[in-house]
């Protein structure tokens, strides 16, 4: 399967600085894209305006969130129909950091999965585990949990393994630690869609930086990486993007 490489821009650029950067990677991607589906998810505000040169390079849009109704008085929220509106493939849900600051749970992350999917957007959904779940060997029980709570029996969408431990911290899970994890992920997929096919892409996100993009990559059952901090520089992403 082709791997995906998203860049998560999370709450970063403004219209001059975010344009140079889609512009610096849309002109060294054309190699890439031969082996592997890129999508840069930018704040809101540039989705519409950074369509028409994703588009013209064959770069997905991505979005960091949608709403979980389909229009209303919601102040301030954006709808997955407005997404699609904007030529938004993609939507990441339940990021962890979205968990903590906006207090989102599994039951909501859920229907935002079958919003995203009713206006044809491919759901991005984030699961992962604290530090001191993953130090208590909590961590299956609560991955396990947010597919069964998360995901509908139906999923045909993206899986992100989001450790938060590694979120941020500069420091990537290692190998074994991925290739654990994902075991578990892709068997739980299995049984919560009841199916044999454990092809569904699992992404792994948190510190990817182009010195360890390869390793990670290599790791048997990785369907590609969501990449934050290194997604704001064209040169990390691009490194990260034609690693291995
Ligand atoms: O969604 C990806 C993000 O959470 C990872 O961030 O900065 O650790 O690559 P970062």
């Amino acid at each position: 399967m082709r791997q995906m490489i998203i860049g998560n821009w999370k709450m970063h650029g403004l219209r001059k600085a975010g344009t140079d950067l889609a512009s610096a990677i849309t002109t060294e991607i054309g190699t890439i894209l031969k082996e592997r589906d890129v999508v840069l998810a930018p704040p809101f505000t540039l989705l519409h305006h950074l369509f028409p040169l994703l588009s013209e390079h064959g770069v997905g849009l991505g979005a960091q969130d949608c709403h979980a109704e389909i229009e209303g008085a919601y102040t301030g929220d954006i709808s997955a129909g407005m997404l699609a509106d904007s030529g938004v493939s993609h939507v990441i849900l339940g990021h962890s950091e979205r968990r903590e600051h906006h207090h989102e749970y599994n039951a909501l992350i859920k229907r935002k999965v079958m919003r995203a999917r009713e206006f044809g957007l491919c759901p991005v959904v984030c699961v992962g585990e604290s530090g001191r779940q993953k130090e208590e060997n909590l961590a299956e029980e609560w991955l396990g949990k947010q597919i069964t709570e998360c995901l509908p029996p139906d999923f045909d969408g993206i899986v992100a393994y989001e450790p938060i431990w590694a979120i941020g911290t500069g420091k990537a899970a290692t190998q074994q630690d991925i290739e654990s994890r994902l075991t578990f992920l892709h068997d739980a997929l299995a049984r919560h869609l009841e199916t044999d096919d454990k092809s569904m892409r699992v992404l792994y996100g948190g510190s990817v930086k182009p010195e360890d993009a390869a390793s990670i990559l290599a790791v048997p059952g990785v369907g590609g990486v969501l990449v934050g901090g290194a997604s704001l520089s064209a040169r990390s992403f691009l490194g990260i993007a034609r690693a291995g």
